[in-house]
This record gives structure tokens, sequence and C-alpha cells, in this order.
């Protein structure tokens, strides 16, 4: 694409890690490739941190996960732990700098709001004063495990991935042919999926799991404890066994 657009393209905007599309985790040489070949073409990385930012991958930024400082960074969610709404546009200084003698001209009604910025500090300091981004990271490894433990006796669990409290499970009806409960045509249709039952029977059995199109998506606060994720494995153990029936029924088609 930036070879046809040439220098049209100012910048190229991805969520490093891709959250409500299914948790998709690239290759770790993806986002630096992605930069130098942004950059050979005076274009701009933009990283997309509303859901990856704050220690959910068990880095501060998704984007360390791989070691890539990126151009600019967009970021809500985990900046104020979302106890207020607050989003936030981070360039680098070289960025800045410009506008030290450049008109930015763009505003919001409640731009710097206050009470949401001091929320966002507050939380700053929190993520550093307990060290749950760190504790993301050890017990995201915890959360790992147990997630392979149900991959091993569920067969309709298909993919699982993630990093630290960022993971997915995927489900199959057919786990050669990796035939998906959910598409993007169930999503904008009424009516409920496997997908959804059995995020509604995880919700039973008292964990409320996401889910989206074929995927759940299992990203619990930071303070989480292993006890904690235990019965959260649990719950979703029972669910799976929805979508366990579900299989037996449709795996010939
Ligand atoms: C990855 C990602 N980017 C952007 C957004 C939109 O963020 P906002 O509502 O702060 O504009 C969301 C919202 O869920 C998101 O998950």
């Amino acid at each position: 694409m930036l070879e046809l657009e040439g220098d049209t393209v100012a910048a190229v905007l991805v969520e490093p890690i891709v959250g409500s599309n299914g948790i998709l985790v690239p290759p770790d040489e993806y986002l630096p490739r992605l930069k130098e070949i942004a950059h050979d073409h005076g274009a701009l990385l933009i990283c997309d941190e509303v859901m990856a930012g704050f220690g959910r991958t068990g880095e501060w930024f998704g984007c360390d996960v791989f070691d890539v400082e990126p151009d600019i960074m967009t970021m809500a969610k985990g900046l104020t732990g979302a106890y207020q709404p607050l989003g936030a546009t981070i360039v680098t200084s070289e960025i800045a700098e410009h506008f030290e003698e450049n008109m930015f001209c763009h505003g919001h009604t409640y731009a710097g709001h206050p009470a949401a910025v001091a929320a966002g500090n507050a939380a700053i300091d929190t993520y550093r004063e307990e060290n749950l981004i760190e504790r993301a990271s050890e017990v995201g490894e915890y959360l790992g495990e147990r997630i392979e433990d149900l991959a091993e006796k569920h067969p309709s669990v298909g993919d699982t991935r993630g990093v630290g409290l960022f993971r997915g499970i995927e489900l199959t009806k057919h786990p050669e042919k990796r035939v998906p409960f959910g598409t993007r045509e169930d999503k904008i249709s009424p009516g409920s999926t496997v997908v959804d039952e059995v995020s509604a029977r995880a919700k039973e059995h008292g964990t409320y799991v996401a889910n989206m199109i074929n995927t759940l998506i299992i990203a619990p606060p930071l303070t989480i404890t292993e006890d904690e994720i235990d019965e959260a494995i649990d719950a979703i153990d029972a669910a799976l066994e929805v979508s366990d029936a579900a299989m037996d029924s449709v795996s010939t088609t």
C-alpha cells in the first residue's frame, strides 16, 4: 500500500496486539518491520494502545512487548483504570516540538478536564506503587497455563492466544477444519451464537467473559489473584460444555 500510495500516506495506525477482533498477537518481527517500512516511506507509526496499554500485556504498553517505540500512541481505558473517561494521544518530542511554532487547531468540550486528568495521574501512581505491570506479567503466565488446561480438556477450544492478562480462546466446531461457531455475519444478525451461549453460561457461574465473534476475550483486572483466576477458569470450564455439546451435533458439517 505504501509503495502504491507513495508519499500521500501520513501514518500507519495499528493495535500492537489486536484486541476486540480476537486477541491477535503478531509475530515478533511484525511491528519492528512495520515501523521500518513506514519510516522508509516517510510515514509515521501510530500505535493504538486503547486496549493493550497500561499493563494489560504485562508491559506498560503493547508496543513494549515488541520493543518498538511508535511516533504516536493513543490511549484510554487503562489510563485511568476506567474510573474516569479519559483518552490521550502521546507524541515523540520531535513531533511535539513542531507544535511549538505551529498551531495545532483541535479541541474537545472536555479536553484536559481536571477530574479525569487527576484520575489518570492517580491510576499511573497506583500502577507504579502496587507494581501492577509486573504483577500482570506474573499472573498472566498463570492465566495462560490455566487456559492451556482448558484447551487440552475441551475439543471445542481451537486456538488460544495472548500475552499477560490479554488472552483469547477461539472456539471451533471442527478442530481440523477450524470451522468457527460465530462469524462476522452472525454478529450483525439477530439471535445468539454458541459463543454467546458459552459467555452466558460462564456468567451463570459467576464469571463475566466478553466474546467477540468467535473468541472469548479474557482480560481480567490487573489486581486479579491466582485463586480468582482458578475460580474464573472453573466457570469457563463449565461453560465450554455448551460448545463441546454443540460440536457433537454439527461436527459433520
Ligand atoms: C483498540 C481500541 N481503539 C480505540 C477504541 C475507541 O476508543 P475511544 O472510545 O476512547 O475513542 C477502542 C474502544 O473500545 C478500542 O478497543
